[in-house]
């Protein structure tokens, strides 16, 4: 079991990597094997250029971006589960997680006949999400962007977790019924199995 966690704020010592933390020391207690990519460390992170390249290889992404998110592709479809983690920045996932999300559209394959398959199907996908307000400020919509990726990428979608009005790593490490709820969400995920 290979959870592979896109972690997309700028602040690597955040609250998203706080509450990202706790439910994934939850899930490797439980058994998983795990990854963060800190996209903000990538040396080099480019957004999709839509060239469509990507169009004429069906069977591999093909993405003629050369950048650090092509190794991250790969990581991608060898994992199990692959989640998606952001703060809600303007009821959206942050700049950083939507330049990478957009670049799975090379897993996204229509041959000429119109059919469709996509090179992470029978993945599983979820979200972890910090906010500084409620959950309908922003998060939910996150949540809905995420929930429909993984409809389109084929994948299982685990659902998302929300750690809604937080401000700071330290006040999110001292609240045990938010970390109780975090790593009750990373066993869940450790318990989904492999594809
Ligand atoms: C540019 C920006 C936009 C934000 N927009 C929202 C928002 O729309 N809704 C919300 O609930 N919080 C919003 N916030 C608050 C962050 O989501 C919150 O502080 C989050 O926990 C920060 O996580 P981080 O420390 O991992 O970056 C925003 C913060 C910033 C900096």
């Amino acid at each position: 079991m290979r959870i592979l966690a896109l972690q997309g704020s700028p602040r690597p010592n955040g609250n998203t990597q706080a509450v990202l933390d706790i439910v994934l020391a939850s899930a490797r207690q439980a058994g998983a094997e795990t990854e963060i990519i800190q996209l903000i460390e990538l040396e080099n992170l480019k957004g999709c250029m839509e060239c469509l390249a990507c169009d004429k290889n069906l069977d591999e992404p093909a993405c003629a971006v050369d950048d650090d998110m092509l190794a991250i592709l790969e990581k991608a479809i060898k994992a199990d589960i692959i989640v998606w983690a952001t703060p809600v920045f303007c009821w959206a996932p942050s700049w950083l997680l939507k330049m990478a999300m957009d670049r799975f559209y090379c897993m996204f394959k229509f041959d000429q006949s119109g059919d469709y398959k996509c090179l992470l199907a029978g993945r599983k996908m979820a979200a972890v999400i910090s906010a500084g307000g409620a959950e309908n400020d922003g998060a939910d919509s996150i949540q809905e962007t995420c929930r429909r990726m993984a409809q389109f990428a084929e994948a299982q979608w685990l659902g998302a977790f929300v750690a809604s009005k937080v401000t700071d790593p330290d006040s999110i490490r001292a609240d045990t019924a938010l970390v109780e709820r975090a790593g009750a969400f990373g066993r869940r995920l450790a318990a989904q199995g492999t594809v």
